[in-house]
């Protein structure tokens, strides 16, 4: 489906299960870290009340042109433009530090980004090789690829991409721009394609080979771990007493990071394995809210992005 701007609309996914996980209180505040084209925050806006808000970031241009439109037509909406690592400055600057309600993420690219060949994300459409999410910020995949060496390329594909043949792809990358400087998506995925083993049996589905590659060099070039880290130090100072977090995530290297600090965060201080310390010492921060969640049948088969999301929730001790 196309919006107004003739582009193609960014589905929400797993959006039930979101607005149950925020458990979403008539006047309370919350903050939508990862805004997109605000599928989230529009559904959060619809089960508030008058004295309700909701505060969304998002990195991307033109996502805050989205958000702008939503500003100028409901004044219960704020959105500012950044890095989520600057939640807690918004949250300062709003002044709802320490008193929200639910902060969402919904981790990785929007549909649109994917979908403008401009934007350079996917190797599905030829465009100039960019990747960032804020292309006034930090270096572009093309810059990327031309700066960075052969053995730091091979770690970033086997690292983040899990990629197969990371060593034969970075080597066959290093060799071809002394010729030639990658400029475009295409280039560098016709060179992925000629230089991997051609995989599956006749007949069988498998991905293309720069998936992996192109997904290793997104998440680098927009520091996209770093950020989850650096923000996930600052959600529990952000949300109020009960407060719900929610994170949803698309790969296991994300998903990782989000398990790991809910699990050290609801066990509280850590002190030598051994110690007779009480329970009621330990200071848990926060509590894991059910299981991980997944996107349930009838999502699967109308919204393809939601095969491999992942939902996590914890709750603020009280
Ligand atoms: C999956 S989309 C979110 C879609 C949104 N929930 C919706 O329903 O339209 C992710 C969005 O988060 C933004 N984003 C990803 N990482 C970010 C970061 N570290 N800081 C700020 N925005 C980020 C992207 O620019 C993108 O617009």
């Amino acid at each position: 489906m196309e919006n107004l701007n003739g582009e193609q609309q960014h589905k929400p996914v797993l959006l039930t299960e979101v607005l149950e996980a925020l458990s979403i209180v008539d006047d309370g505040i919350y903050i939508d870290c990862t805004f997109g084209r605000g599928g989230h925050a529009r559904a959060i806006l619809e089960q508030l009340g008058q004295a309700g808000r909701v505060i969304a970031i998002d990195r991307d241009p033109e996502a805050i042109l989205a958000g702008k439109a939503l500003e100028a037509e409901d004044s219960r909406f704020t959105i500012e433009q950044g890095a989520f690592s600057v939640l807690k400055d918004v949250a300062e600057r709003q002044d709802v530090s320490g008193k929200v309600n639910g902060i969402l993420f919904d981790l990785g690219v929007s549909s649109p980004q994917l979908d403008d060949a401009e934007r350079g994300f996917s190797f599905m459409h030829e465009g100039p090789l960019d990747m960032r999410m804020d292309p006034s910020h930090a270096i572009s995949a093309a810059e990327w690829i031309a700066r960075t060496s052969e053995r730091d390329m091979v770690q970033v594909f086997s690292e983040y991409g899990e990629a197969p043949f990371s060593k034969r792809i970075a080597k066959a990358i290093v060799e071809a721009r002394h010729e030639t400087p990658f400029e475009t998506t295409k280039q560098l995925a016709d060179l992925i394609s000629a230089v991997s083993p051609k995989q599956g049996k006749p007949g069988q589905k498998v991905i293309h080979p720069a998936t992996r590659v192109f997904q290793a060099i997104r998440i680098c070039v927009n520091d996209e771990l770093g950020e989850v880290k650096k923000v996930l130090e600052q959600v529990t100072n952000v949300l109020g007493p009960k407060g719900r977090l929610a994170v949803i995530s698309f790969h296991s290297l994300e998903d990782r990071l989000i398990k790991r600090f809910i699990k050290k965060a609801a066990v509280g201080d850590n002190f030598p394995a051994g110690l007779p310390i009480p329970t009621s010492m330990l200071n848990p921060t926060l509590k894991m809210v059910g299981k991980l969640i997944k996107a349930g049948k009838e999502e699967l088969q109308h919204n393809p992005r939601s095969r491999s999301a992942v939902l996590r929730v914890a709750e603020k001790m009280a």
